[in-house]
């Protein structure tokens, strides 16, 4: 099968790529390389440089490369940075989706696996979270991501796309093979955070809010490892070709750990001491934030296989060593 990746060199699309290509599908990437890097495409993928926004670009990729599934990971990610610039992410994450699925619609292409995300929960007013509990995004991102799930379900009843939305938790980790693994720029995620603190390349982490009701007073997150989300992406285009149905997924561990744990486990990990403070609360994180990943494991047949905080630290850490600047493009 051809597929085509678009975000393909992103953190989560780089890993899925090596996944593919294990299994044998034919992979062709497009990226526009704003936030991606060129390095981190597997040498087997074929690399398309482009925009989803343009259409001759696009109808090319589609026509010369005989596509018959998408899934996309193209989009900015960040929390905070969607609060100070919503029309940036209403534009690449709502209007060149839009751009790609009309694409897909020209060339006949029906299936999709759509990169989505706790983002739309909000705060949630459980501590364990299932598709079909209460959507209320706080932040543009999760708004945009929700918006691309409701045109995904226009589209499928009007030109019978057949999408699956993947909802991730906390990505973190690296692929086991130290080759690719998490470098944002600038960098807000957790571990890597509290990596680089280890490595001495941040004087300290700054913990924000221990004033949570959680049992050490810091935010509990659901992180789950990048190659079982990538995994989940290859059980999510069979099932579209076995199951052709449409579905909304969560993907995480079901376990929670604390901002306070992760940097203990970190310290263990690692062998280094590293520092904290104590800062406000972040604006927009909700304290808890856990995934039942019940239906995925019954209808996709996924389980991850990462599944202890201290494997997944151990990958990302063993990223770090092996490229303390991250990638060089
Ligand atoms: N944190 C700190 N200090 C830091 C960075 C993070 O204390 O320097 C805390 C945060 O407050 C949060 C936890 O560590 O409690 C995890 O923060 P991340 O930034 O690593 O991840 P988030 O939970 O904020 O974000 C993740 C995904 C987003 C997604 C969001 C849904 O990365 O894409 O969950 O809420 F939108």
């Amino acid at each position: 099968m051809n597929i085509l990746v678009c975000g393909g060199a992103g953190y989560i699309g780089c890993h899925t790529v090596y996944e593919l290509i294990d299994k044998g599908y034919n992979v062709i990437v497009v990226d526009n390389l704003v936030k991606g890097h060129k390095s981190s495409v597997h040498e087997k993928a074929k690399l398309c440089v482009g925009d989803l926004r343009d259409e001759k670009f696009m109808d090319i990729v589609f026509k010369e490369n005989n596509i018959d599934a998408v899934i996309d990971f193209a989009a900015f990610s960040l929390v905070g940075e969607s609060v100070c610039e919503p029309f940036k992410y209403y534009e690449n994450n709502v209007y060149a989706t839009l751009k790609l699925l009309e694409a897909m619609e020209r060339a006949k292409v029906k299936k999709i696996v759509f990169s989505s995300t706790a983002a739309v929960y909000g705060e949630p007013n459980k501590d364990i979270i299932s598709e079909d509990d209460n959507i209320l995004p706080t932040n543009p991102y999760g708004e945009t991501k929700l918006t691309v799930e409701r045109l995904l379900k226009w589209a499928d009843m009007a030109y019978g796309i057949k999408f699956i939305a993947l909802r991730y938790f906390n990505a973190a980790g690296a692929h086991i093979s130290g080759k690719i693994g998490e470098d944002h720029n600038p960098e807000t995620h957790l571990i890597p955070i509290v990596l680089q603190a280890a490595a001495g390349k941040r004087e300290k982490v700054y913990i924000f809010g221990d004033d949570y009701l959680t049992y050490d007073g810091t935010c509990l997150r659901d992180y789950i490892h990048v190659t079982d989300l990538a995994n989940a992406h290859i059980k999510a285009l069979e099932r579209l070709v076995n199951a052709n149905e449409s579905g909304i997924y969560n993907l995480g561990n079901g376990k929670g750990f604390s901002v306070k744990e992760v940097i203990e486990e970190a310290k263990k990990v690692t062998g280094y001491n590293i520092k904290t403070e104590i800062c406000d609360r972040r604006k927009g994180d909700p304290s808890v934030l856990i995934a039942s990943s019940d239906k995925a494991m019954k209808q996709l047949g996924w389980k991850p296989k990462f599944n202890s905080l201290n494997e997944i630290i151990k990958t990302a850490w063993n990223w770090h060593v092996n490229n303390p600047n991250g990638y060089n493009d």
